[in-house]
């Protein structure tokens, strides 16, 4: 069984931090907000064997392993727990990637107001969050209406962060901003955000200065914000290092659900490709056999320290190799695709 260090959480009024406990099963939102389900271990005197520990997100709690455990750091009764299995792994980061799925729905369904995905490059934040949308708004597409989704890549200005607020402010519209840092590291940007998405009834958010271009597009200098809002990004919000981008990040976080997908170790980020793999959805696209796509499983698992990422983006950058240089690509792949030796 695995077991998990609950960095801040609750359970019936108490306070729980930094206590580890044998983990039953993962993150999960119910009525009351997130939880995860544990083995009490007679840490809460008569209360079940097995008990709901509320958290707000999945960076509330960490997976540990027994070899992981720092001395010093306060760790309640842990009865047994081992070093977690390929297997378990594999489980731990399909329940986040359905949690993924299951977040963005209730995004595009009004019933969450703002997430926040972070992850590292090329596990797929972006596939997920836009397969959902793509589901939504299919109907609209083949009728012709106005969508009432979209997806803003890249970068965005304050202003045009106000102008697309405004295009998807009423309800049940959803607003994606998938690598768009620049407005979570801008004053003002943030500023709106904030109003935006802040838990009050009222979301009113206002543009202070006089702007041509907004009088131009018809869009009023306030209006009230009723949809809601998903970001994708690599930043990790904890671990920024300038401080007054923490506390603005920070009031952000907040007023978000925040999803890390967590797939930071290199173990895991082979895995979730093998995974993808096993799936048969990853290499869909090409027409290789199974020997095929277990040869460049294997063979990014043997260079996973000499490839430039561990990624599925990587895997079909090699796919795509191996497609083109049948009897080459493993050459290509080390000239293109691996740091210098
Ligand atoms: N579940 C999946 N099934 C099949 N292909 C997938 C899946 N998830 C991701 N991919 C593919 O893997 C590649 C990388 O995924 P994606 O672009 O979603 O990554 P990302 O996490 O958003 O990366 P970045 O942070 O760089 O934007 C894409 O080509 C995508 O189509
Ligand atoms: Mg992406």
């Amino acid at each position: 069984m695995s077991a998990i260090r609950i960095l801040r959480g609750e359970y019936r009024g108490k306070t729980i931090k930094n206590q580890s406990f044998s983990l039953v099963s993962g993150f999960q939102t119910g009525a009351r907000g997130g939880y995860v389900t544990v083995q009490n271990n007679g840490t809460f005197p008569n209360c079940p064997a097995t008990i709901r520990i509320r958290v707000d997100a999945i960076s509330d709690y960490e997976m540990i392993n027994g070899d992981t455990i720092e001395q010093n750091t306060p760790v309640a009764k842990v009865s047994s727990f081992t070093v977690e299995t390929e297997e378990q792994a594999m489980t731990r980061i399909r329940e986040r990637f359905e949690i993924l799925t299951e977040m963005s729905k209730a995004c595009i369904g009004g019933d969450i107001r703002a997430m926040i995905v972070s992850g590292p490059p090329g596990v797929g934040k972006s596939h997920g969050v836009e397969q959902e949308i793509e589901k939504a708004t299919l109907f609209d597409k083949i009728a012709g209406k106005r969508l009432r989704a979209e997806v803003v890549k890249g970068s965005a200005t304050p202003i045009g962060l106000y102008q697309a607020l405004y295009k998807y402010s009423d309800p049940n519209c959803v607003l994606v901003f998938d690598d768009c840092d620049s407005i979570l590291l801008d004053d003002v940007a943030l500023n709106l955000l904030k109003g935006a998405l802040d838990s009050g009834k009222k979301r009113k958010i206002s543009w202070l200065s006089d702007s041509n271009m907004l009088r131009r597009d018809g869009i009023p200098d306030s209006f009230e914000f009723k949809g809601s809002v998903i970001f994708i990004t690599n930043l990790k919000f904890d671990q920024m290092k300038s401080q007054k981008l923490r506390d603005h990040l920070d009031a952000l976080q907040s007023r978000c659900h925040y999803l890390d997908l967590t797939l930071d170790t290199m173990r895991d980020k082979v895995l979730r490709i093998k995974q993808i793999a096993k799936d048969g959805v990853l290499f869909a696209d090409y027409d290789f056999d199974q020997i095929a796509q277990d040869e460049i499983i294997d063979f990014m698992g043997i260079n996973q320290n000499r490839l430039r990422e561990m990624s599925l983006r990587m895997a079909l950058k090699i796919a795509d190799l191996r497609k083109s240089f049948p009897l080459n690509w493993k050459r290509m792949t080390e000239t293109t695709c691996m740091k210098a030796a």
